[in-house]
């Protein structure tokens, strides 16, 4: 089987690449390199033994994307590009929505026009908003209560999806809802390594340790959870990336939708914890007010995935944090 990864250079694109090709699949990428590196091409090929074809093209780019499809004869698209920097979303909504939901648009155009009929999409927990509840379930309703554009996108995506697999029955389109992904390769020589400044927790736990940001804000520890910071549902990217293949295995017509995430709960202050064991370090750290548009708690009823793919995850946080210290100390080495 053939399959284009968009955003396949990409923190979770390229080690959903290296377990699909470690099973045979034929792996092509599509990036812009807008916030991923080149390079990850080799890298894909030290630890896998294959270098996937790559182009450079842009979601926005139809007669680039055309060409793309015109070559490849793909049977599926896994399709990991999009902006995803929620603070960015919030101040250049446009450029979210354009770039997310345009670029999809044009993706799903051109699949149609190259009759390549399946697809797998890198949707979001935060689809479901504020639900009251902290346990979520696939069955919920979706897009009310989404705090900034980039959220939204991830909704309207999932619409537009769902439309289309309406209007054209043979149409299989799998919708995976990711919770918190963390964790890099064991390899050492993949992982997160964002081009902008991350406001996501992990990234900003590995900056500080490097000491590339002085210290962690923690935003808030008045929440009504196990020690007052916010809890949130962290999943080894290894883990993500084998809940693609299962996915890849399992697709049917119409739409079916899979939270992927551990069915656990983990702190901000359980994290810090995790990462100082692991390194050996203290993380330097003070608590400041909440983040607006922040929960207190969430985590992924992950049954869904398991019952129907087969897929559970298998790494803890202390593999998450042991991967990462190794992948910053083969960044450091080079
Ligand atoms: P990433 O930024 O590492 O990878 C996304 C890739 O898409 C990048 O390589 C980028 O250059 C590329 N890209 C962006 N816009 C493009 C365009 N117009 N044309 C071509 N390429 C483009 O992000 P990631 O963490 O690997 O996330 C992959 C997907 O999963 C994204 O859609 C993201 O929104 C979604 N997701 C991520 C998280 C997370 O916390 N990492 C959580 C939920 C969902
Ligand atoms: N946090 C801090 N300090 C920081 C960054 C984060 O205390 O500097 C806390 C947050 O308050 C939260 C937890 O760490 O309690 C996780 O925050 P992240 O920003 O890493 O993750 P979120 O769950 O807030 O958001 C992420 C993605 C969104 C996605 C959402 C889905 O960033 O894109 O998960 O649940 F929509």
């Amino acid at each position: 089987m053939k399959i284009l990864l968009t955003g396949g250079t990409g923190f979770i694109g390229s080690h959903t690449a290296i377990e699909l090709i470690k099973l045979g699949y034929e792996v092509e990428i599509m990036d812009n390199l807008f916030n991923s590196k080149i390079t990850v091409l080799d890298k894909i090929e030290k630890i896998s033994g294959v270098k996937p074809k790559f182009y450079k093209v842009d979601l926005l780019d139809k007669e680039g994307m055309d060409d793309v499809f015109s070559e490849g004869q793909y049977d599926l698209v896994i399709h990991f590009a999009g902006l995803k920097a929620v603070g960015e979303s919030v101040e250049k909504p446009l450029k979210y929505y354009e770039n997310n939901v345009c670029g999809t648009i044009n993706l799903l155009e051109c699949m149609k026009k190259h009759g390549v009929k399946k697809i797998i999409f890198s949707s979001s927990a935060t689809v479901y908003g504020d639900q009251g509840v902290a346990e979520l379930t696939e069955d919920m309703q979706t897009g009310v209560g989404i705090t900034n554009p980039y959220g939204e996108t991830k909704h309207i995506i999932e619409e537009i999806l769902k439309d289309v697999a309406e209007a054209e029955p043979e149409f299989e389109v799998t919708i995976l809802r990711y919770f918190n992904p963390v964790g890099s390769h064991p390899s050492g020589l993949i992982g997160e390594d964002p081009n902008d400044i991350p406001n996501n927790l992990m990234p900003i736990i590995m900056k500080v340790s490097t000491g590339e940001i002085e210290k962690l804000r923690i935003f808030g520890d008045d929440y009504d959870t196990v020690d007052g910071t916010g809890v949130r549902d962290y999943i080894h990217v290894v883990d993500l990336a084998k809940g693609h293949v299962a996915a890849v295995n399992k697709m049917k017509p119409g739409v079916s939708i899979y939270n992927l995430g551990t069915g656990k709960g983990t702190s901000v202050l359980e994290m810090v914890t995790a990462f100082e064991k692991a390194s050996g370090k203290k993380l330097p750290y003070e608590i400041v007010g909440r983040r607006a548009g922040d929960l207190a708690e969430v985590y992924a009823n992950p049954d869904k995935a398991k019952k129907d793919l087969g897929w559970t995850a298998e790494l803890t946080i202390e593999d998450a944090m042991n991967d990462t210290i190794n992948y910053l100390n083969c960044l450091e080495e080079k």
